[in-house]
């Protein structure tokens, strides 16, 4: 019985499980309120600030994985709700963001 438990326990917390469940949880803490769980910005805060739907193909054809980074890190120049998150997550933790944002393109 404990054994299973640990091997339950390990496949949890094997590397690449780990790295997909925090980037979720980066985005549940820092993103979702603005720009929702799935990228639609069907928020207040989307509303209000008209935020793009990510989901759209023509959205992601357009911008470019170092133009989503370059949003993250340093924020908006055209509006500041948009911050720079540089200082608050790590450059992997950006990266890992970028990767989730292209998930969220529509099928
Ligand atoms: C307080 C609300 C708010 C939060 C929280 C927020 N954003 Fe934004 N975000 C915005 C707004 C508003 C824009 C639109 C900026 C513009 O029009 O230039 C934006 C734009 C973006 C863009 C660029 C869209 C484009 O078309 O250039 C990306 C990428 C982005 N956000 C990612 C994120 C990520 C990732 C997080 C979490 C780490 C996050 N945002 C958190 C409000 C927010």
């Amino acid at each position: 019985m404990m054994k299973r438990f640990a091997l339950v326990m390990s496949l949890c917390l094997a590397p690449s499980a780990y790295a997909a469940d925090d980037v979720v949880d980066v985005w549940k803490a820092k993103c979702k309120s603005c720009h929702g769980d799935d990228g639609k910005a069907q928020t207040k805060m989307g509303q209000k600030e008209s935020i793009v739907d990510m989901s759209q193909a023509a959205w992601q054809a357009a911008e470019s994985d170092a133009e989503i980074r370059q949003a993250i890190a340093d924020g908006s120049p055209r509006n500041t709700k948009m911050k720079a998150f540089k200082y608050k997550l790590t450059a992997a933790q950006i990266d890992a963001l970028v990767g989730y944002i292209r998930t969220m393109k529509a099928k």
